[in-house]
């Protein structure tokens, strides 16, 4: 495995990518935050199963933590990381500083509109255009033929596909699922945050949403009685302190409002998304749940 922390010693790798490439094999691409768990270990495995050459990226990006968020003391942990990434079968781990990402202040910024102006987007303004700046820098470095991204963070995959859409970039993007807990917790980074009674009381998550899911399989319930039902159960957790809970077309990210506007045929979304963020104290927590959309709002 090689570990790469510049982008000339990238570039200079690059002969060595094309020569896969020329052999019609494929360089698979998963970007992340490092502080690796199950779920990137996942990413990593699917991209080895399908890609001869994967390539891992270790960067905590600055650019999409806004101010009073959490860059400083953003769990990091290289030797660990580089540890999983060998275990998975990773080619080449790419680790660059920040002083190699942006040299000098950035002046250009990929800006997905529309989707970005709720949900994460409302509640972390310039976040994915944070996220969508850098991915497509590391897009550059990398050039990829495949980039794998969890969907616990559906709206980071639907604003990068959008992007790869709109720019027309050379790479297939690959959703892939949630890993979670036996106890059904998403794993995040960020977990290690909470305390023994937040990590309990965060389950109530992943609980509101199955009985969201229930519900709309049984087509008992609108839109907005789903969205009311994720609200209620969460808040009846004395320890959650709701962000967010929103339900929208996916991946089009049309709002319960919108969609009831819509004539028939306007819609080319066949999916809701129930996204919801939560703190537990000082820790904000992400979930969602993709389902098949039933117009009955
Ligand atoms: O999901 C993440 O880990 C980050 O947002 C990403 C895609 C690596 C960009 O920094």
């Amino acid at each position: 495995m090689k570990v790469v922390r510049t982008i000339q010693d990238m570039r200079q790798l690059q002969s060595e990518l094309n020569a896969y490439r020329d052999m019609a094999s494929l360089v698979g691409f998963v970007p992340t935050l490092g502080f690796l768990h199950e779920g990137h270990a996942s990413l990593l495995r699917r991209a080895r199963e399908e890609c001869s050459l994967v390539v891992l990226s270790i960067f905590v990006n600055p650019l999409q933590f806004g101010a009073g968020e959490d860059f400083d003391k953003y769990p990091r942990d290289p030797k660990r990381d580089l540890r999983i990434a060998e275990k998975e079968g990773v080619d080449i781990v790419f680790m660059p500083e920040v002083s190699e990402m942006y040299p000098r202040p950035i002046q250009t910024a990929i800006s997905v509109t529309g989707m970005t102006g709720l949900l994460c987007g409302a509640s972390r303004p310039g976040h994915f255009d944070g996220v969508a700046t850098v991915v497509s820098k590391l897009f550059n470095i990398v050039k990829p033929d495949r980039a794998y991204f969890g969907l616990k963070d559906a709206q980071q995959v639907a604003v990068i596909q959008k992007m790869v859409e709109d720019l027309n970039m050379d790479v297939t993007i690959v959703p892939c699922p949630t890993i979670r807990e036996p106890d059904g917790l998403a794993l995040s980074s960020r977990n290690v945050y909470l305390s023994p009674e937040e990590r309990q009381e965060a389950l109530v998550i992943q609980q509101a949403l199955k009985e969201a899911e229930q519900l709309n399989g049984e087509g008992k319930a609108g839109l907005h009685e789903l969205r009311d039902l994720v609200i209620k159960r969460i808040s009846a957790s004395p320890l959650a302190d709701i962000d967010y809970v929103e339900v929208v077309s996916y991946p089009s990210f049309y709002t319960v409002d919108q969609l009831e506007k819509l004539e028939p045929g306007q819609l080319a979304d066949s999916q809701i998304l129930i996204a919801a963020a939560v703190r537990f104290g000082k820790t904000r927590l992400i979930d969602n749940c993709i389902l098949p959309l039933r117009l009955r709002t």
